[in-house]
């Protein structure tokens, strides 16, 4: 379950004003416009795409030891925040899993091919537009590589192509090579992916409850996403220009890197938004605390806090760890808004699959309508795609 207090420490906000925003944005919503597919889960992903994420997730874990998933952006990060909120800080999961082409680092890519000789091995390659720089280099060497290893038969139980169903490089590849292959839904952009075939294949393969991420999804609580989106609204207007996503269970690290991309990358544009920057409390409590205790108060936080309690007793008093922790988590936000610094607070009862796509479907509804109340269009990301031009002619 998951609880929100936006009022102990966030000062009293008018959002009686925001009546016939709110109305417009549940609109939006509920149009036939064909990039919010996402907002319906059925259409994120099928009954057949599920049986077959069952069937194939399994023969992975059967087949191999290693997976590697090589994508970027949205075709990445979703997965792999998933994955590590629920995984166990130290026990590698089988098989283990590697996300690559996330970067352009010749290191990286040495240190892989070498790490990866005698691994057996399954790659999944996602790329909706599958044209993505990154990826695609990573991908063109781990398939020369493959292709050394493995006979083509061989190949196709080994290479998973998750793409658009029609147009595209990879999905040339799909017919040629007859490799198995995920169709990308062309309306969801890739930061509201991760309830689809994008996101679900590499969770399954790591046999994390992707069913009960959809479950939490159908539960996520609209009207509460839309009154977050119209508390930031006023907090940015008000001339809080950052937001820090401060987070205090270190493995929610991917997670809020997650939602810093759904955010910057579907409000920032025409010279407006929030930077949404992270916190890692109480490591950054002996770092950036101090800027947000004395520093420039531009900032507001929205704050993450896990109730669940391993009982481990410390030798202060009757507190375990976990009540520290969220004493800590409650006289930090209560500092900061003495200083200035206003925070939102979600209490999730325990970080499992359900809680996790309850949550994953309360930020994509705040982003959409965040971008709704700064009048910027939710579901592209030209400034994404200008630098890409630029690099493409260069190496045209
Ligand atoms: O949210 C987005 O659309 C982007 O972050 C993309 O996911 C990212 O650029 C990767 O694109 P593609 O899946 O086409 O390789």
């Amino acid at each position: 379950m998951i609880t929100f207090d936006f009022n102990t420490y966030i000062k009293e906000k008018n959002l009686g004003k925001y009546e016939d925003k709110i109305k417009e944005i549940k609109k939006h919503f509920n149009s036939d416009n064909k990039l919010l597919d996402w907002y319906h889960i059925d259409k994120c992903i099928s009954v057949e795409e599920i049986e077959q994420i069952k069937f194939v997730s399994s023969k992975v874990r059967d087949i191999c030891d290693t997976f590697v998933v090589i994508g970027i952006g949205g075709s990445f990060m979703g997965a792999k925040a998933v994955i590590e909120c629920l995984s166990s800080y130290f026990k590698k999961g089988k098989p283990e899993i590697i996300f690559a082409g996330n970067n352009l680092s010749g290191e990286y890519l040495m240190n892989l091919l070498t790490y990866l000789e005698d691994k057996n091995i399954i790659i999944n390659v996602i790329s909706k537009s599958g044209n993505t720089l990154e990826t695609k280099v990573t991908f063109d060497l781990l398939y020369k590589f493959m292709q050394k290893k493995y006979d083509d038969d061989e190949l196709k139980e080994r290479i998973i192509i998750t793409t658009d169903n029609e147009e595209g490089y990879l999905r040339s590849l799909v017919k040629e090579k007859g490799f198995i292959s995920f169709n990308v839904p062309r309306e969801i952009g890739g930061r509201f992916s991760v309830l689809s075939t994008v996101g679900l294949l590499p969770i399954a393969v790591m046999q994390k409850d992707f069913i009960g991420l959809l479950d939490g999804a159908r539960k996520a609580n609209i009207d509460m996403a839309i009154k977050y989106a119209v508390i930031r609204d006023i907090l940015y207007r008000e001339g809080k220009i950052i937001e820090s996503f401060t987070y205090y269970e270190p493995k929610m690290t991917t997670f809020i890197e997650w939602l810093k991309q759904l955010f910057a990358e579907t409000q920032g544009k025409n010279k407006k938004d929030i930077l949404p920057i992270s916190c890692s409390n109480t490591r950054d409590l002996h770092s950036l605390g101090q800027f947000y205790q004395e520093g420039n108060p531009i900032i507001f936080e929205t704050v993450f806090g896990i109730k669940q309690d391993y009982n481990i007793n410390t030798n202060i008093k009757e507190f375990t760890i976990d009540n520290i922790n969220m004493i800590a988590l409650d006289k930090v936000a209560k500092a900061h808004f003495k200083a200035g610094i206003e925070s939102n607070i979600i209490y999730l009862d325990k970080l499992d699959a359900e809680t996790l796509g309850e949550l994953i479907y309360f930020f994509e509804i705040a982003a959409a309508s965040g971008a709704y109340l700064l009048d910027v269009y939710p579901f592209d990301q030209p400034g994404v795609n200008e630098y890409k031009k630029l690099i493409n002619e260069e190496l045209k």
